[in-house]
């Protein structure tokens, strides 16, 4: 009989002793002698190895010596109680298949300790280290809980557009899409490009956002939430922006900002506990890691909290919640401003904050998560609910311990005229947006909704520190390898 293999998690986890067993998996290490070899071997479905013993008795020394680091096996065998210390059962080899050898000359993931530097190099062949393994791991559990928390809130998953025509940030960070001979486009009268020739009959760009085709989707059937990837063609080479990274924007009916602020934090404790819940071996491993990562750093840029910690804190933490005003007025008469330590120092009310402002106030004035509220509306986009004293719009971004931003959203403007007027006063052509103002005149509502950035989600709960070593393949500027 052909017999069925078994993932190692489902082994562990079920060891019934003296089973006879056929496991298939990439070899992590390989020790021992002539007379017995050990063999780790992993297959991705948890972060823990199997050790598999093998002698020549039962199987041929050409074959042992065909077994490094890399290369791929399928061992079949019997379980048994492991005698040495480490781990609590051990596969006694019968039968070993060499899949896929690997040279130890060439393969270059050797089992010592590499940096993630040179493991972004290597992004084809990283997911085999434990890092990347769990990292891997912990994206689809997070995605899962992404789903079954909306879900069993009765959202709906709603597909927006990956081209489209609308530039929803008013940012001008696009990719453009195009099949116009980049050589020798067709030109207008003005001899300028002639979009018109183009695939789509118009100028169109990778998305930066769901949001505007989610809101007319949430004006029909309330509650609906969006996850895909988003695009953004900002030169920023930080440790915190991706060009290419996934995003969730729910959007809500009949939600004001109060609302609003109520279902981030409740979404953000909501994922944080299901990581703890479901991903206790991914993250002991990753917890530690931080620890051994801190070991090598500055007192002063060590963590003060252990990642396992930190996920405990936000559950266990109302966030604070502040308008812009008042965080301007801590920020003015703050330490680091006075002694001008900030890069860009806050003068004045109406100034944008930059991510070390955000971490200031988060990390150090309310030691906790923080939502800021009501934004001046010059540095907000033009879809934001303006509020009574013609300054501000109802905005809200959540920060994060060593993220800053992670949440960025706000109340919908949903009166016609100001909406209108918005438009207008910020240069956007409302012809483009005709479909979205249709959702002003018939039926319009007040409604709410807000994005998080999957890729800052995942940088907080895996306690990694660049957001390249979060996503499978980061597409940075100057870098679209793999
Ligand atoms: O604040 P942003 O630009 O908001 C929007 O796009 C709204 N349309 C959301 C909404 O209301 N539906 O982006 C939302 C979040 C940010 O808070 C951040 O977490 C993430 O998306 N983000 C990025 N993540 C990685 N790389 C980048 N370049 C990012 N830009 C934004
Ligand atoms: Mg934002």
């Amino acid at each position: 009989m052909r017999q069925t293999r078994t993932k190692i998690k489902t082994l562990l986890e079920n060891a019934a002793i003296d089973a006879q067993v056929l496991v298939k998996g990439w070899v992590r290490t390989k020790r021992g002698n002539k007379q017995v070899s050990f063999i780790a071997l992993n297959d991705g479905s948890t972060i823990k190895n199997l050790q598999i013993v093998a002698d020549p008795t039962h199987i041929a020394e050409d074959t042992i010596k065909k077994i490094n680091t890399g290369a791929c096996i399928a061992v079949q065998g019997k379980l048994t109680e492991s005698q040495g210390s480490g781990q609590a059962v051990e596969l006694q080899a019968e039968k070993i298949d060499i899949l896929g050898e690997a040279d130890p000359e060439k393969y270059p993931l050797q089992p010592k300790k590499h940096s993630l530097e040179f493991l972004r190099e290597i992004s084809h062949l990283r997911p085999r280290s434990n890092t990347f393994g769990a990292i891997y791991r912990m994206r689809h559990a997070m995605s899962y809980a992404v789903h079954k928390y909306f879900h069993d809130k009765g959202f709906f998953y709603v597909h927006t557009p990956i081209i489209t025509g609308s530039d929803a940030e008013g940012a001008g960070e696009m990719f453009r899409v195009t099949t116009l001979d980049a050589q020798n486009p067709p030109l207008n009268k003005q001899g300028n490009v002639d979009f018109g020739e183009d695939f789509f009959g118009k100028e169109t760009n990778l998305t930066v956002s769901g949001q505007l085709e989610g809101e007319l989707a949430a004006l029909a059937l309330s509650d609906i939430y969006t996850f895909g990837p988003t695009f953004r063609a900002e030169n920023s080479n930080t440790t915190r922006h991706l060009a290419e990274f996934w995003m969730i924007e729910p959007e809500m009916a009949f939600y004001d900002l109060q609302d609003n602020m109520d279902l981030a934090e409740d979404f953000l404790k909501y994922l944080v506990g299901y990581a703890l819940k479901h991903c206790a071996d991914d993250l002991e491993f990753l917890n530690q890691r931080a620890i051994d990562e801190d070991k090598n750093k500055k007192q002063s840029e060590q963590n003060s909290m252990t990642l396992l910690e930190r996920l405990h804190f936000i559950i266990d933490n109302e966030f604070a919640r502040i308008t812009y005003t008042e965080a301007i007025d801590i920020l003015k008469n703050s330490k680091p401003n006075k002694k001008k330590q900030f890069q860009f120092l806050i003068e004045a009310w109406g100034a944008d904050l930059q991510s070390e402002h955000e971490r200031f106030l988060v990390e150090k004035h309310f030691k906790k998560p923080v939502i800021l509220y009501n934004y001046p509306k010059e540095i907000k986009a033009f879809y934001m609910r303006q509020n009574e004293d013609d300054k501000t719009v109802a905005a809200m971004d959540v920060l994060f311990p060593g993220i800053g931003e992670i949440i960025g959203g706000s109340q919908r403007e949903e009166r016609l005229d100001k909406l209108q007027k918005r438009i207008a006063e910020m240069n956007i052509e409302e012809e483009k947006l005709w479909w979205y103002l249709d959702t002003r005149k018939f039926g319009t509502t007040p409604h709410s909704g807000f994005g998080l950035g999957f890729e800052r989600m995942m940088l907080f709960v895996t306690g990694m520190t660049n957001i390249r070593d979060v996503i499978p393949f980061p597409r940075t500027p100057q870098n679209a390898e793999f």
